[in-house]
């Protein structure tokens, strides 16, 4: 059973969000709430707009209309950094690892957030830099557990099943600590099996490790047992809203894509 253990202010509000690439209107008015501890799920056919309002929320497009606000703060049109700085993290729905690079690297590389340092700091490392260091590698190899990776922590990533890839971009996304992670199409490729495992260790990660997940996904059987809340789009709008089972009783989201993804 899902359990909503929602409560309080949204951590994540999106408000009007609009935008148009030439003529095409690819997001139109869309608004949803994120709340404390809530895993929401974003659906709908390919090209409803889902990357678009990712890439609304995390700065790297500006909205042509409409507002973001995070724990209550208005972040429209900042920049991804900034963004990423303050908490909110996402994935990318084409993968961000580094096939020659072990997983160990990878979850390093993730730690960009924390770990910029200057030219001189390099070269001399003083006491605060190697104790930075320091926590990074324990932090890497930490979340590395967290994921289930260990027994693969120095190979190196083009030796990965396609089930450990996608457990090591979600490693990647949580070195830079989020408050809200946001995942595009993390499960692509799993079978169900591999899909189920997955959808169990994003809860676990929203228990112990980050407040929120906003998650894109076509795997129905995923998103219907881990989300404790669905925002279904189409071309652009929001067609619906609700739980796992309201959703999936929408006579509307059934004939727009529900139909059409059980197929
Ligand atoms: N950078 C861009 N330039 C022009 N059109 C874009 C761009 N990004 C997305 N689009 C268009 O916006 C629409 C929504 O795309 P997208 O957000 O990627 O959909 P989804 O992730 O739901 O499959 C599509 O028609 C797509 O072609
Ligand atoms: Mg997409």
């Amino acid at each position: 059973m899902n359990q909503l253990r929602t409560s309080g202010e949204p951590i994540l509000k999106a408000r009007g969000l609009c935008k148009t690439f030439g003529g095409i209107k690819a997001v139109k008015d869309i608004s949803f709430d994120l709340m404390p501890g809530e895993i929401l799920g974003l659906i709908g056919p390919n090209g409803a707009g889902k990357t678009t309002c990712f890439n609304l929320i995390t700065g790297f497009y500006e909205p042509s209309a409409g507002s973001v606000f995070y724990q209550g703060k208005d972040v429209t049109g900042q920049k991804p950094f900034t963004v990423a700085q303050q908490g909110i993290v996402r994935s990318f729905q084409k993968t961000n690892i580094l096939k020659g690079l072990s997983v160990f690297e990878n979850v390093l590389t993730g730690h960009y957030l924390e770990a910029r340092q200057s030219l001189f700091d390099t070269f001399f490392p003083r006491a605060h830099v190697r104790k930075t260091e320091k926590a990074v590698r324990d932090s890497a190899a930490s979340i590395i557990e967290t994921m289930g990776l260990s027994r693969r922590m120095n190979a190196p990533a083009y030796l990965l099943s396609c089930g450990e890839l996608r457990l090591l971009e979600v490693a990647v996304a949580l070195a830079a600590k989020p408050k809200v992670l946001m995942l595009d199409e993390p499960a692509a490729g799993l079978n169900s099996q591999e899909a189920q495992n997955f959808g169990t260790v994003l809860k676990q990660l929203r228990q112990e490790h980050v407040q929120s997940i906003l998650i894109v996904e076509h795997n129905m059987g995923l998103v219907m047992k881990t989300c404790d809340r669905i925002v279904v789009m189409n071309f652009g709008e929001k067609l619906a809203e609700g739980t796992p089972a309201e959703i999936q009783s929408n006579r509307q989201v059934i004939e727009a894509y529900l139909g059409k993804a059980a197929a």
